[in-house]
């Protein structure tokens, strides 16, 4: 049987030299729902090259990307595949986006890429071998104090029901100070996040395939993943927070502060 993890860097790979390609090119551009959740001719190519690679080798797990949906088998293992995460950024030749791949065996991550090919870097894990990026191993930051962190944090298409609004959290956090991003791909706020770039990233109705390959490299590269009350990730669950570790009850208290 193929490796799965040479197939998963493949896809991952080949997917990157089609955005590439296309990146500040000429592509058509749609609309799904909402007027700014675009998707583009790109997001499916890339997406079919994904898809026609994972099928060649193993044509009984199951895929879940973004814009085929769930092409179901009774199998264990999924893939799960956002093809752009960025597609905003993309379509306005921002240099910010990835192919992410993350792949599940029941209920564990045990393999996870995220490519962008435009700054050429590949964050890759294995499950209990740790995480990478361009083949050198990568850690989590060391910042133990939230007043100094470096935060990330992205916001929803449309204002979900969540059990406060996601910009009074981000108020919360900015009025105390501290410097919050916003990159607009959570597989990259992961990622970076992994490496130390930034000591936190928290947000709101996030989908499975934009956090699979990434919580896999976060806690590969020895961060912690939780929902906001702490529990433990999931990655079909909507609640996002990815932190060093160290800031991880600091940050839980300010995003609870609202609820209370
Ligand atoms: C989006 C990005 C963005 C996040 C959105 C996602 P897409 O994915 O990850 O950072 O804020 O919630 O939907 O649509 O570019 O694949
Ligand atoms: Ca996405
Ligand atoms: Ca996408």
């Amino acid at each position: 049987m193929a490796d799965m993890k040479e197939v998963l860097l493949e896809a991952t790979r080949e997917a990157g030299k089609i955005i590439l390609h296309y990146f500040n090119g000429v592509f058509k551009i749609d609309h799904k729902e909402g007027i700014n959740n675009l998707v583009t001719e790109v997001d499916k190519l890339a997406e079919d090259k994904i898809i026609q690679i994972v099928r060649a080798n193993f044509p009984d797990h199951t895929i879940i990307s973004e814009e085929v949906g769930e092409l179901i088998k009774p199998s264990q293992y999924q893939w799960l595949i956002d093809p752009i995460d960025g597609t905003v950024n993309f379509a306005h030749g921002i240099p910010i986006c990835c192919v992410s791949i993350g792949l599940m065996f029941g209920a564990d991550l045990i393999l996870g890429a995220v490519y962008n090919p435009m700054m050429n870097e590949l964050f890759f894990a294995e499950k209990g071998k740790g995480a990478t990026l361009n083949g050198e191993p990568i850690y989590v930051s060391k910042k133990a104090e939230f007043k100094t962190a470096c935060l990330v944090t992205g916001f929803p298409y449309k204002w979900p029901d969540s059990r406060e609004h996601p910009i009074k959290v981000f108020e919360r956090i900015v009025l105390e100070g501290v410097p919050v991003r916003r990159l607009g791909s959570a597989a990259i706020d992961l990622c970076w996040v992994a490496c130390g770039r930034f000591d936190g990233f928290w947000e709101y109705n996030l989908s499975a395939w934009d956090v699979a390959a990434g919580y896999l490299i976060v806690q590969e590269a020895g961060g912690r993943i939780s929902d906001f009350e702490g529990a433990r990730y999931n990655v079909f669950e909507k609640e996002t927070l990815a932190t060093n570790g160290l800031i991880h009850e600091e940050m839980l208290k300010v995003i609870q502060k609202g609820s209370s």
